[in-house]
């Protein structure tokens, strides 16, 4: 047994409320595969993939873990790790194929997603559904250029989001629109590392423009969250009797030197330009940050008054996916055309040489607890709206085979315990949380990285047509710290 396992704190024993949601996240693309099967419509991840060179192992998402097959074996292996809820995406090309206002639905798709709530539902877990996990229709990328023409996108995903809510909101009470805007945007049109690939560097993209699309995507996709919204609210909510929000992602920023006024400003800029851009429109101030705007200018689009009215307090919760800190640095030069962090270094140590964090399976991801703390009551502070953990999780070095070592996996128990530790700690101090949903349930396809970031509690064997799954260590003590311990029991 880890040291974290054996450390449960008393004092936070039970804190959680009776009602707290727990559970797994997944993403329909990341996990489903059948990604032609069924009358299945093209994503633009389905095109991607297969184009040389995009994704980091050069595999497809074309079977995944091949959870369309095998819903029901993983809602009872859920089950079997004591979660109380499951959160998922639906495959907008799935349910209509060619994506658009006009376009035929696919009903064997929405069979699926119905047999997939049914089965949870029957086995006591509740559905927390999103309906844009970043497959946009490859169709209405090519007709159009996807959600770089707001005006004719609009149409499109709210005939969508209003489908989703008739076929499934007899039984769905919690619905995410968009998860992660930011990351699509970013890595979409500003690095051009994910789909659509599109970025201002022709080394990588034959097309796009990395200082101004970005931002416009981001416009079309908060006004449209807001759009369908309002549609949920004004039609299903009085009957269905759920709540609609957003999922933002967001990592936490210390000062690279603590004691410098401009590397505490940078900071501060950093959580406005990653996390505000998005939330201030929404829960705070009804506009973009004003450092966005002194630093963008006409790059950054302008809500009409209108839009403005619609997108603050569109959302019932804030949807937080988080997973490290980084430290952060003024800069002294003026920024680039490019730059979309607010003209900040981000590093991996302090000016004392202290690192983030140790170092997962993953670049970018460190475990970081205080500075999830620190989020935590930043967001709170700022927004004051109830907070719902969509995501949180990590990847650990050398998981390639279901070893004895691989399967005892102390790297991610240890990263779960100071997580949620921190997250307990928080509700203690008055933080309204309602949700931790760890990523993810099993390994599966991280986008660009494939299969080799894997982020799971249950390891996947990919080489097999079976992608059989083995339980990790992690899962259960999730189930006795979370399911157990922290949540109040009657
Ligand atoms: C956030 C994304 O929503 C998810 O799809 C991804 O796999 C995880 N982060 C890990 O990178």
């Amino acid at each position: 047994m880890s040291s974290a396992a054996r450390d449960f704190l008393a004092k936070l024993k039970g804190v959680l409320r009776k009602d707290f949601h727990w559970g797994y996240a997944t993403a329909a693309s990341q996990v489903e595969g059948a990604w032609d099967s069924d009358g299945k419509g093209l994503s633009i991840w389905d095109k991607f993939c297969h184009t040389p060179g995009k994704v980091k192992d050069g595999s497809t998402n074309e079977d995944a873990v091949r959870s369309y097959d095998l819903y029901k074996e993983d809602v009872a292996l859920m089950k079997s790790y004591g979660v109380t809820a499951y959160r998922f995406s639906l495959s907008w090309s799935r349910i209509i194929p060619l994506g658009g206002a006009d376009d035929s639905v696919n009903e064997r798709g929405i069979q699926y997603y119905n047999n997939l709530i049914d089965e949870l539902i029957t086995n006591g877990l509740t559905p927390f559904v999103t309906l844009f996990h970043w497959d946009t229709p490859q169709e209405l990328e090519e007709r159009y250029g996807g959600m770089l023409n707001q005006e004719k996108y609009t149409p499109d995903f709210l005939r969508y989001a209003r489908l989703c809510f008739e076929r499934f909101g007899d039984r769905v009470k919690h619905w995410i629109t968009y998860n992660e805007p930011g990351v699509y945007t970013l890595a979409g049109y500003a690095a051009g590392v994910h789909a659509p690939g599109r970025s201002s560097f022709r080394d990588r993209n034959e097309e796009g423009d990395s200082s101004t699309e970005t931002f416009i995507v981001a416009h079309t996709e908060i006004v449209t969250h807001a759009r369908a919204a309002k549609i949920y609210r004004d039609e299903f909510k009085t009957k269905q009797r759920g709540e609609i929000g957003i999922t933002l992602h967001g990592n936490y920023s210390e000062p690279w030197d603590a004691d410098d006024p401009e590397d505490i400003t940078a900071a501060e800029r950093a959580r406005q330009f990653e996390i505000a851009w998005f939330a201030d429109p929404i829960y705070g101030s009804g506009d973009y940050p004003t450092c966005m705007r002194e630093q963008l200018g006409n790059r950054l689009p302008s809500f009409t008054d209108e839009e403005k009215m619609l997108v603050k307090g569109s959302s019932d919760f804030y949807g937080m996916n988080t997973y490290t800190t980084f430290f952060v640095k003024h800069r002294s030069e003026p920024a680039d055309i490019n730059d979309h962090l607010g003209n900040i270094e981000k590093l991996d140590t302090n000016n004392k040489g202290e690192s983030r964090g140790p170092e997962s399976g993953t670049y970018w991801l460190r475990t970081a607890p205080k500075g999830f703390g620190k989020l935590l009551r930043w967001v709170w502070n700022r927004y004051h709206v109830p907070i719902y953990m969509t995501e949180n999780g990590t990847t650990a070095k050398g998981e390639t085979a279901p070893t004895d070592e691989v399967l005892n996996d102390t790297f991610r128990i240890d990263f779960f315990h100071g997580y949620v530790r921190e997250l307990a700690q928080a509700v203690q101090d008055g933080v309204d949380i309602r949700s931790y949903f760890a990523w993810t349930f099993t390994d599966n396809w991280e986008w660009a990285a494939g299969f080799s970031d894997r982020f799971g509690v249950t390891f996947v064997d990919f080489e097999t047509r079976e992608k059989k799954r083995y339980p990790k260590r992690s899962a259960y003590f999730l189930r006795d710290y979370i399911g157990q311990h922290l949540i109040a029991q009657d």
